[in-house]
């Protein structure tokens, strides 16, 4: 008998604030072609000033408890993909965790930047999968607004924030989580990071005065290494289940760039058709993008019972992977 972990409940929190390409352009100097072209984004959304990860993360998971027809007594866990988390502690997870009143679920946060959410899925598989629990709770949450230059135009063009979250349960069906394959490269660490505010420079003067609170980016270079390597994790997650692309009904891409996601479509011959993509409306949100697109792609109809689905990310580290998932 195979255990495996099916999604029965996806949720997803976007905040209220809309910042379009034109709203940018008053800001710094783009346009909204540029952007458009470069990216495929229009518009993100925007934390507010009080609202910071595990807010966002919480009114998600409350979706994704809910779809699955679950309560927050059920959860014997709770893992939160981010890379912007309220405070270095405690966890993202424990708040969250207080706000839903899980109190029978143990809670740590994950940090793989883009690629978090895919880490914390897999994760998350192996606790069920071992047996030793039956239902949990993923996270993917990420404010970027706050540790974004909103004076640099190679970056804060690109960001949005928002949370996905989904439900775990413990199957012995068909459907569940297949497989996942992780990948990091410690050596390009410095292609996408925030220097600051950690223990090697703390907040202070140093900080501030560098403007070091912010995340530097080698933009070109990481969009060569973000085709690459998630051209090679969809391929090794098609080739250890012995499938090929044809086999496969929906590519969940992280949102970074629609110029990503088309030249992984044109490296693999698969037809745009067959990405989820909404990154015209939210823009990267970094742990966020995956949950949410996956959301959305539930809500829109286009995945149903029996349909092999593909999650595909890349992120700062460098980390990147992918999970097969059989609805
Ligand atoms: N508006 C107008 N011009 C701009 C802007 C802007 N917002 N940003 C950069 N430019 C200019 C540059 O200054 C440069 O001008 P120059 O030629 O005079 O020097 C020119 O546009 C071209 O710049 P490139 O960086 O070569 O532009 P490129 O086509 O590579 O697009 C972009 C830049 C959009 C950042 C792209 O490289 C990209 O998407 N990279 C991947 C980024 C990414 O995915 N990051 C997140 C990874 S996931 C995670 O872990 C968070």
């Amino acid at each position: 008998m195979v255990i495996r972990s099916r999604i029965i409940g996806t949720g997803s929190y976007l905040p209220q604030r809309v910042l379009s390409n034109k709203d940018l352009e008053k800001m710094v100097d783009t346009s909204d072609e540029w952007i458009v072209e470069r990216t495929g984004i229009s518009e993100r959304r925007i934390a507010s000033k009080d609202e910071a990860a595990s807010d966002l993360a919480f009114y998600a998971a409350e979706k994704a408890i809910k779809d699955g027809g679950v309560t927050s007594s059920d959860i014997d866990f709770i893992i939160v993909a981010t890379v912007t988390p309220d405070m270095l502690f405690p966890s993202t997870a424990c708040l969250v965790q207080n706000r839903l009143g899980a109190k029978g679920a143990f809670a740590f946060d994950l940090s793989a930047a883009c690629s978090g959410f895919i880490y914390a899925l897999s994760v998350a598989d192996q606790y069920i999968r071992s047996g030793m629990y039956q239902t949990g709770l993923v996270i993917g949450t990420d404010v970027f607004s706050k540790v974004i230059d909103w004076t640099d135009r190679n970056t804060c063009i690109l960001f949005g924030d928002g949370a996905g979250a989904v439900v775990l349960k413990s199957d012995t069906g068909a459907s569940g989580i297949i497989s996942s394959h992780l990948f990091s490269d410690g050596t390009s660490w410095d292609m996408l990071y925030v220097p600051g505010g950690g223990s090697r420079i703390p907040p202070g003067e140093d900080m501030i005065n560098n403007r070091l609170q912010f995340v530097k980016m080698r933009g070109n270079e990481t969009f060569k290494v973000a085709v690459n390597t998630m051209c090679t994790s969809i391929s090794e997650a098609l080739k250890s289940n012995g499938l090929t692309a044809e086999d496969i009904k929906l590519f969940i891409p992280h949102q970074a760039n629609l110029r990503i996601i088309q030249a992984i479509g044109k490296k693999l011959n698969v037809p745009m058709e067959r990405f989820m993509i909404n990154l015209d409306r939210y823009g990267n949100t970094s742990a966020a993008s995956i949950p949410i697109a996956l959301d959305e792609a539930i809500k829109e109809g286009r995945i149903e019972n029996g349909d092999n689905i593909l999650l595909e990310a890349f992120g700062g580290g460098l980390t990147w992977g992918a999970a097969l998932i059989k609805w």
